[in-house]
């Protein structure tokens, strides 16, 4: 006989929903499971797309047409309707129908009126329906709904999506990776950066089908999950100019411990962020109530220092025994390149990590 589920009431940003009550703990991603648990652990995953889906709303024109695809308890969508100001639509949609139930009772305990709640498989609703943003946040892989998420998306549309596979994008599982993304993946120091670019990579690819380019204006790794929000342009100019940033690298480009030089990729080698849209995100913090503000912030910060920074990073620590010497404080490393002229900066990707433009030659030196 099938248990009844326990219920309970939970407030994440300025929204109260009823969720089904998780025996899981607060870390990671979550898993698949019988009932459309609320996750905790992603509550900065959704308080960016709050601030993204309000960016949105403020820069368009017209109505938005909005869809939580993979909606689970509904807590994202629910808190586009109840958070972000302005003229949307949004679609909540779960194939769980225990999920759809609470999502409906949800709608109905907080008055909302401009959100439906629907029970459907997410492609078949891609297929049928033209949507503004697309939220694609699934157990594991996005890649099974990007086909037709890119038939579905709108010119200057936003696709919003995660990828908790980070292992296979890493590199743990190459075989997997190249069958999923159809890309090499390669385990190194840099290893969640290229699994970020193999992610955008194939992201790009599918866009390209449809002569569309991709634009990334926030792309980010945390130890569970990678998460980007894509703006997808019509168009073949703009989609050969987008195939331009596709392409294989070797592995010699990296630091690497690994006395070798490989393919890696295909992948995304263009800009992982809008520089001047984080600096508006960080603007909207400002008067947004979210309770991960602080994190969030620094994170932004980050983002927005990497954005013109070149691809891929070294790290202190593995430099240091890479090149058999103690490692120097990021403050050294940085005022001694500085004073060279290079530029410097601080990555999201590792706290002991750093982007320059100086040449190997140069950062050896800093360690001698
Ligand atoms: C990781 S959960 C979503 C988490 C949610 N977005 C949140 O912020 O809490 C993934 C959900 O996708 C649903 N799902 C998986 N494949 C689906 C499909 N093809 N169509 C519709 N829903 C699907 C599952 O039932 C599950 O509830």
């Amino acid at each position: 006989m099938k248990k009844t589920p326990t219920i309970e009431n939970i407030i994440e940003g300025k929204t109260n929903i009823l969720v089904y009550k998780s025996k899981q703990s607060k870390k990671g991603p979550g898993s698949k499971d019988d009932l459309p648990f609320y996750n905790p652990s992603m509550e900065l995953n959704r308080d960016l797309s709050i601030l993204v889906c309000q960016w949105f709303v403020n820069n368009s024109k017209k109505n938005l047409n909005l869809l939580d695809g993979l909606a689970a308890s509904g807590i994202r969508g629910l808190r586009f309707a109840n958070e972000v100001v302005g003229n949307f639509d949004i679609t909540v949609n779960d194939w769980n129908p225990d999920a759809y139930e609470l999502v409906k009772k949800n709608i109905k305990n907080l008055k909302l009126k401009n959100i439906v709640a629907i029970n459907r498989n997410l492609n078949t609703i891609l297929l049928e329906n033209k949507f503004d943003y697309i939220d694609i946040d699934p157990f594991g892989s996005p890649v099974y709904f990007i086909d037709l998420a890119m038939r579905s998306i709108c010119n200057d549309g936003i696709i919003a999506c995660t990828a908790t596979d980070t292992a296979t994008l890493c590199g743990t599982y190459p075989k997997v990776c190249l069958r999923r993304y159809g890309a090499i993946p390669y385990h190194s120091i840099a290893m969640k950066e290229t699994g970020l670019r193999i992610l955008l990579g194939f992201i790009c690819r599918e866009a390209g089908k449809y002569d569309k380019a991709i634009k990334p204006l926030v792309s980010y790794c945390t130890d569970h999950y990678f998460r980007a929000y894509i703006q997808v342009i019509n168009g073949t100019s703009r989609a050969n100019d987008s195939m331009k940033n596709y392409s294989i690298i070797k592995s010699n480009n990296l630091f690497s411990l690994k006395n070798e030089n490989v393919d890696i990729g295909p992948l995304w080698t263009g800009k992982l962020q809008n520089k001047k849209i984080l600096a508006e995100f960080r603007t909207m913090l400002f008067e947004t109530h979210l309770n991960t503000k602080n994190e969030l912030w620094k994170l932004l910060d980050l983002l927005e220092e990497e954005a013109d920074a070149p691809i891929f990073f070294y790290t202190t620590d593995k430099l240091a025994s890479l090149l058999k010497k103690s490692p120097p404080k990021m403050e050294t490393i940085f005022k001694k390149l500085q004073e060279k002229g290079y530029n410097v900066y601080r990555t999201h990707f590792s706290s002991t990590g750093f982007k320059t433009n100086a040449p190997k030659s140069e950062i050896e030196k800093v360690y001698k």
